[in-house]
């Protein structure tokens, strides 16, 4: 049987001292350029006993910047940024992974370099879904995503050069592996949905050799630079947040791309799990939907890798029920990381858990609900 605490070996060299994952979680705590500072340093060393912390998204080129204030893995600030957080990580005896996308259509003209248009898999606009961009008077707030053009199908083989730029990035800033985001509507997503996806050259949907090319070319992009112990990717096949149409082929990519991504020697993927968001970051609010444990079997004998949950655990309890099914390895808590620093030994020892305001995910406010959450034992020392 699998214990949450005990250490697990996670892909090449990559050991982690328990099965505890801080999934990644966008903070908007950036310096201006998008730059990783002292304070984000402080909040990710603070949560260095957590197995795997997978820091919150970077953006891989300017024009993948699709809320103000995410941060880049593109240019030598953001880098050295970035080195800030993972010494900080390293030095507390943690593991650090950097998670990678590009927004695709997510974004808006206020945002992308010129004011250009976001770039889509196709021209199919995501009507329904909202991003963090300025107005017409450059005050920032929630937006439509803007009408996307479609990328050229060089345009797309070109990105892969970008990626491979930024995975060698995550190297130089330290980090101990990276994690493709492939979940939650964006990019990679918006490839692998093969009612969005029309296209029709090598990167279109209506196979799955081609809807998961993209994805996969990335992928050995990263395994070059890496090696594949010290990649991962985060999936959301049972979703559709950002207006991803419901896909009938979905539970086919998948299986795929589990397959492929087995043969590759991939460290592990991240499924999103249960939980889907719903409206935009500032809502941050998350609706249960249904996930196939007989889907999730499958993906479980097709892929060698380790695989991680992420959506609504809150205890060990309900994170040993997980692990007992068999089907998963690691078992992710998002949000309770927000409010507590040293959830690992929260949930080791039955402490409660801090609850953490929501109004302070995203916010400029500093260290306010950011860092300023004391571990437990300090915590009640002072009470
Ligand atoms: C404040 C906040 C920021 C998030 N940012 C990201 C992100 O950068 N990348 C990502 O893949 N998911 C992001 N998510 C989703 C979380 O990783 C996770 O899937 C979600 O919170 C559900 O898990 P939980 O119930 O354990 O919180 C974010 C969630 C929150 C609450």
């Amino acid at each position: 049987m699998l214990d949450l605490f005990e250490s697990q070996w996670l892909g090449g060299s990559v050991h982690l001292k328990n099965r505890i994952v801080m999934p990644p979680m966008t903070r908007t705590r950036t310096s201006d350029g998008d730059i990783p500072n002292a304070l984000m340093a402080t909040y990710y060393g603070q949560r260095a006993t957590a197995g795997l912390i997978v820091a919150e998204v970077a953006d891989v080129a300017p024009s993948s910047n699709g809320y103000a204030r995410t941060p880049g893995i593109y240019n030598e600030a953001q880098v050295a940024g970035w080195r800030l957080v993972t010494d900080a990580v390293h030095r507390r005896g943690g593991t650090i992974f950097s998670q990678i996308w590009h927004v695709g259509r997510m974004a808006h003209p206020s945002l992308m370099p010129d004011g250009e248009a976001p770039w889509g898999v196709t021209e199919a606009q995501a009507v329904n879904s909202d991003v963090f961009a300025h107005d017409a008077e450059g005050k920032l707030g929630y937006m439509r995503a803007g009408k996307p053009r479609q990328l050229e199908t060089q345009e797309v083989s070109a990105l892969i050069g970008t990626f491979a730029q930024a995975f060698a990035n995550a190297r130089q800033a330290g980090f101990d592996g990276v994690e493709l985001h492939a979940a939650n509507g964006y990019l990679f997503e918006q490839f692998l949905n093969s009612v969005l996806n029309t296209r029709t050259d090598r990167y279109g949907g209506g196979t799955v050799e081609n809807r998961t090319r993209f994805l996969l070319e990335a992928i050995d992009a990263a395994v070059r630079e890496l090696g594949p112990g010290r990649v991962g990717v985060r999936l959301s096949p049972f979703g559709y947040f950002n207006s991803m149409p419901e896909d009938p082929q979905a539970e086919e990519t998948l299986l795929f791309l589990a397959q492929e991504l087995g043969r590759r020697g991939v460290a592990y993927m991240h499924i999103v799990y249960e939980l889907m968001p719903v409206g935009n970051m500032e809502s941050a609010e998350f609706k249960k939907m249904h996930v196939d444990h007989a889907v999730l079997a499958r993906v479980r004998s097709a892929f060698p890798g380790k695989i991680i949950w992420c959506g609504g655990f809150v205890s060990r309890e309900q994170a040993q029920e997980a692990l007992d099914t068999g089907l998963v390895d690691l078992i992710a808590f998002g949000r309770p990381y927000i409010a507590n620093p040293d959830l690992a030994e929260r949930l080791r020892q039955g402490w409660p858990l801090a609850v953490a305001d929501r109004s302070s995910y995203y916010t400029r406010r500093g260290e306010l609900g950011f860092t300023d959450f004391p571990a437990y034992e300090a915590d009640s020392a002072a009470a």
